[in-house]
């Protein structure tokens, strides 16, 4: 794992964005797993600042965002789907038929897991996957657990993720309570992985991801064993990393 630490969120969005800009213009026709939450909200200005000023490219490539939430419509403020079209697919060039999402509303979570992966299959697998981090060192919505999830599924999330959610919904009572999400192995499929992580708050995440022991209990303990991953954090979501650094 290849480690960039920045001092700023603006720094750590910055990196980033030099990274998926720089798979857009080695491939153009990249396919990119994309996240929602605050983290990644920075590194989507940079790359639509990076369409606007010098053209960066969005015309070949094709999207798969890890989550949705279970129940919410697409054009629900608080849908995924929104985010991403908010946040960076309305700036940009990409073809809005080459954008998919895993169906919060299906009646049939397994059929659609299954939909969702064959998509990723039949687009050539995923190039370069983006990805945050939850406290409980969640990615996608794949919570700590007894085993590893290999497909897309249906999870319900842990209380802990639905109160830190919260801050995007009117009241805790409304944040949805499942989500259907990439499985681990659709994201360790990913040939690149990117993980950003920004704050205090994500401090012990990040050393239990990337110095603790390999468990479904610590779900981003996994990555240690994909072959590339580049983890950028910012000052604060490092800090215990260079703890453990400066001690050994
Ligand atoms: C988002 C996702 C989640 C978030 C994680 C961190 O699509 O899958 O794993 O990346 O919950 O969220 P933020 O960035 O809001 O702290």
């Amino acid at each position: 794992m290849r480690i960039i630490f920045t001092d700023t969120y603006k720094k750590m969005s910055e990196e980033a964005a030099k990274i998926i800009a720089g798979q857009l213009w080695i491939k153009p026709n990249s396919v990119l797993g994309l996240a929602t939450g605050s983290t990644p909200v920075e590194l989507y200005q940079n790359l639509v600042w990076l369409y606007k000023t010098v053209g960066l490219d969005f015309s070949q490539a094709t999207s798969f965002n890890l989550d949705e939430y279970v129940g919410l419509a697409e054009d629900d403020p608080q849908s995924y789907h929104r985010f991403m079209h908010e946040n960076l697919f309305d700036h940009v060039n990409i073809r809005k038929d080459h954008v998919f999402f895993p169906n919060g509303l299906t009646a049939d979570s397994v059929a659609e897991g299954e939909r969702y992966e064959a998509t990723i299959t039949a687009a050539g697998g995923i190039d370069m996957q983006l990805l945050g981090i939850g406290r409980n060192a969640h990615i996608g919505f794949n919570e700590p657990a007894n085993a590893f999830t290999r497909m897309t599924h249906k999870v319900a999330l842990k209380e802990s993720t639905i109160a830190a959610n919260a801050r995007f919904f009117a009241s805790q009572d409304d944040v949805p309570r499942e989500a259907m999400s990439m499985g681990i192995g659709t994201i360790f499929r990913a040939r690149h992985i990117v993980l950003l992580a920004s704050g205090a708050e994500k401090a012990e995440a990040v050393r239990d991801a990337v110095m603790g022991a390999i468990t479904p209990t610590v779900p981003a303990s996994i990555l240690q064993l994909h072959p590339s991953v580049t983890l950028i954090v910012d000052q604060e979501a490092g800090t215990l990393l260079k703890a453990e650094k400066s001690d050994s």
